[in-house]
């Protein structure tokens, strides 16, 4: 900017900084500045602007969100979106304003002004604060082929989001001088902290300025890169290299806002069977079929919960989608249905290749139904996967074209022998899509896809392959067993793949830094839609030690997805691999899991709801508070629980921050005033958190599975403020009933003061009611003992702890709680301690 001095003409400058920025920018032929518009005309619910280079349209789709589409060229394609839902019309239609230097769309929330000569867009809130502007010097511009823009970047200003991308959580990446990221699913073995793109391409970030957040997506499937402040740094430039800039602003004020609004653009997880969210153990590959039950009778003889067992490709008949092996697997049925028995469910891997053999029925009817992805040619495509490296009559696999919606359908019908065997779900790999022995590890860019009866190449389709698969699978269990909820996991994945799988980041390293980068990895795609996610417990490349593992296995208690994976030939890594203290200290964390289950399953369902993910950054809850800005190794879970694992080797203490407010000790009760770094001894055994002032945990007490939890008292933690309230949801965990109403809301809320608590439950909403069990409200207590607790206007008897495991109705001190228990009656009533 000491140019501006010196040379005096703002003009000569632009001049000079559109040479010098648009210069570096690109290797490629010479960008082309969108350049000047004459007035534009009304479309719609659009304005419409032409100009040399092509067609700009700018409508608003909700007050807070506003499209902007340049189409390069004279031609505006078909508008088709893998991504965005169906909206609702606005309420409130924007207002338009069009003059001879400048044009306005107007929403109750924002006024976007379109200056047309050059063309630029700034956007501003209603009362004409400024929240993002494209680069005076560099606005849009096309090479032909690429579509870009250049937009300022503020030196107060954070970027967040990305989806699943290495790095730190604030991708501004402040001392590191800011990052590029490209968006090009891709099979990246042993990634590291450095290494970009990996699997998910998830076109959408967030952008903080004080507490003030906005958010944009780009609606392109093509290769498409990120520039945050990292060629120059006061310019944050997106494009993709091919197709439209097709992008929408998504106004906050919150960065929750901004999050509730991108899903609401883009979709929101559906509601997960509960038996997901319990703990899960995964090799490749547990065979033959007796390794599988050893496992599972592993778990059950040494207590240690857990809910699911996955079958990689081992089970397969020499990797052949859809088939079993004979004589590892030589009763499926009676596998599926014996672990069932025992409280288990499988997930069974379903890769997008099979294998080109006649006779072999997927085969054929891909063939007899023209679902392969084909060569420019029209012969289909052949590549090496899986199916080449089996031992027995290897050989190239297909491919199907999951961009053409019958192809989908006949994927999907593919799994009803599966599911007929009682497998629970199907976890697809391998999708981005991965392919050997080749340099760039996937299909030939100029191969053709079916695109939803637009065909194109895989250009184009390329970075939505793996979540149309997961569409087509999705879609598929779905139609099967229609009052299941289908149970599906993915490692590719595009912006509103939430709607169909939960992702998991691929093949990390068993090492510290691995384990330290899944936190902000599992934040950034929680900020950006998918709320579904967890890393392979341990790591998936090479062995963990066995603190390595343990210390892993307690930031996977808060993983939505908790999931021990590890590749083929690496050692034995279940929780009791590591001998009998480390045994010990696993089996207490995935206890803890079961006991806050209750808890994690109404998260979720908020989440589900709502788009703000359960696993999240500490700047969502706190965005006006700075030092929440850049924590990479501490998350919240949920509104309420604030969680530090310890993620460095050999640690006596882990540090802190604890916000404003009150805190208390998770394990002790203990209180802590927030606003503060604070330091923490720490043992193998110990995983820091902290629950916030005011909040209510839902927890029970520790199961083996989640088929064992209908009975078990509910557990209502209540964390001392004068007046809070907290919501716990319920349903039956496994069918879509919830849908009609078949759930159970309940909201509890606390009064307090210096002589009493009285908890007050209101009655449920819905109709679901659980089995019969008792109700424990755990009620923080400080100072004397109470003097009298009341349920209603019943006194209550003091128990000793024992004998209150055997009364329906008591109450008994234990520590910093006061335990008041009853008959859970599901209906309203308050509880009252007095002192
Ligand atoms: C890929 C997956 C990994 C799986 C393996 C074999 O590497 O990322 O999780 O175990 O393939 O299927």
């Amino acid at each position: 900017m000491r140019l501006v001095r010196l040379i005096g003409s703002r003009r000569r400058l632009m001049l000079i900084l559109a040479l010098t920025l648009s210069a570096p920018a690109t290797a490629e032929a010479q960008w082309a500045s969108v350049g000047d518009a004459a007035r534009p005309a009304r479309s719609g619910n659009a304005l419409v602007f032409r100009t040399a280079q092509g067609v700009l349209s700018v409508s608003a789709i909700a007050p807070e969100i506003v499209r902007v589409r340049f189409s390069p060229g004279t031609r505006v394609d078909r508008d088709h979106s893998y991504t965005v839902v169906p909206q609702a019309p606005a309420l409130q239609p924007a207002r338009f304003e069009t003059g001879a230097r400048e044009s306005h769309v107007i929403t109750p929330a924002l006024r976007v002004t379109i200056r047309h000569r050059p063309l630029r867009i700034a956007f501003a809130d209603a009362n004409g604060n400024s929240l993002d502007e494209d680069d005076p010097a560099n606005g849009i511009a096309t090479t032909g082929r690429t579509v870009r823009v250049w937009k300022r970047l503020r030196d107060d200003e954070r970027v967040y989001g990305f989806g699943e991308k290495t790095g730190r959580l604030d991708k501004r990446g402040w001392k590191l001088g800011g990052y590029t990221y490209v968006m090009w699913n891709s099979d990246t073995f042993a990634y590291d902290a450095s290494s970009d793109p990996i699997y998910a391409s998830v076109p959408f970030f967030l952008v903080l300025r004080g507490g003030t957040a906005h958010g944009i997506f780009l609606d392109n499937t093509f290769r498409s890169s990120f520039d945050i402040g990292h060629t120059s740094e006061g310019l944050l430039s997106f494009g993709a290299e091919g197709g439209e800039l097709d992008y929408y602003f998504i106004y906050g004020p919150s960065p929750r806002d901004v999050v509730a609004r991108y899903t609401s653009l883009t979709g929101r997880m559906p509601l997960p069977p509960l038996w997901a969210l319990g703990n899960q153990q995964s090799r490749w590959s547990y065979f033959p079929e007796s390794r599988v039950r050893f496992i599972a009778e592993n778990f059950r003889q040494r207590s240690i919960p857990a809910d699911v067992l996955w079958l990689d490709i081992h089970y397969l008949d020499q990797y052949k989608p859809f088939t079993w092996d004979p004589d590892r697997f030589p009763d499926p049925a009676g596998l599926v249905g014996g672990l069932r028995n025992q409280g288990f469910r499988v997930v069974t891997i379903i890769d997008p290749h099979p294998k080109k053999e006649p006779g072999y029925g997927p085969y054929d009817s891909g063939l007899a139904g023209g679902h392969f992805v084909r060569n420019p040619d029209g012969s289909i495509y052949e590549a090496p996967v899986w199916p080449s490296s089996a031992p027995e009559n290897p050989g190239p696999s297909v491919f199907p074209d999951f961009s053409r919606s019958a192809t989908r359908g006949w994927w999907g019908s593919l799994h009803q022998p599966l599911m007929d065997l009682g497998v629970a779900g199907i976890w697809n790999d391998m999708n981005e899509p991965a392919v050997f022995a080749t340099p760039t590890g996937t299909m030939p860019l100029n191969l053709r896809h079916d695109n939803e009866g637009q065909p194109t190449d895989h250009r184009e389709i390329h970075n939505v392959y793996g979540m149309l698969m997961t569409r087509a699978t999705y879609e598929g269990l779905q139609r099967i067993a229609p009052d299941a909820r289908p149970f599906v996991l993915t490692r590719a994945t595009f912006a509103g793949g939430q709607r169909y799988a939960a992702v998991w980041p691929g093949d990390a390293t068993s090492d510290w830094s691995s384990l330290r980068a899944s936190i902000p990895m599992l934040a950034g795609l929680g900020l950006s839609g998918f709320p579904f996610v967890g890393a392979d417990i341990g790591g998936f490349v090479g062995a963990p030690s066995a603190e390595l593992y343990t210390r892993w296995l307690q930031l996977g208690v808060f993983y939505p997805l908790m999931r021990t994976h590890t590749a083929f030939g690496t050692p034995d890594q279940e929780p009791w691999s590591y001998g009998s203290r480390h045994e010990a200290v696993n089996r207490r964390a995935i206890e803890l899991r079961y006991e806050l289950l209750p808890h994690i399953y109404t998260v979720m369902q908020q989440a589900s709801t709502t788009g703000i993910p359960a696993f999240r950054p500490m700047f969502l809850d706190f965005p006006h508070d700075p030092r929440t800005h850049e924590l990479d190794e501490q998350f919240m879970f949920g509104d309420s629980l604030l969680v530090a694992p310890v993620v460095r080797e050999a640690a006596t203490d882990r540090e802190l921050y604890l916000p404003e407010g009150e805190w208390y000790d998770f394990w002790t009760g203990e209180r802590q005033g927030g606003g503060a770094t604070i330091r923490v001894p720490v043992t193998l055994s110990s995983l820091p958190i902290f629950v916030r002032g005011g909040a209510f945990l839902f927890r029970q007490p520790v199961v083996q599975h989640t088929g064992e939890m209908p009975g078990q008292p509910l557990r209502v933690v209540v964390y001392p403020a004068s007046d809070s309230s907290g919501t716990l949801y319920e349903d039956d965990g496994r069918t879509m009933q919830y849908r009609e109403g078949n759930v159970a809301r309940r909201r509890f809320r606390q009064q307090r003061d210096d002589a009493s608590c009285s908890v007050r439950v209101d009655p449920s909403e819905g109709r679901y009611r659980p089995a019969a069990r008792s109700l424990e409200l755990h009620v923080w207590w400080t100072g004397r003992e109470p003097a009298r607790v009341l349920a209603g206007d019943q006194l209550l008897p003091r128990a000793s702890k024992t004998e209150l495991e055997k009364l329906a109705a008591a109450w008994t001190v234990d520590g910093s709680f006061v335990i008041v228990k009853q008959p859970d009656r599901i209906e309203a009533m308050t509880v009252r301690v007095e002192r």
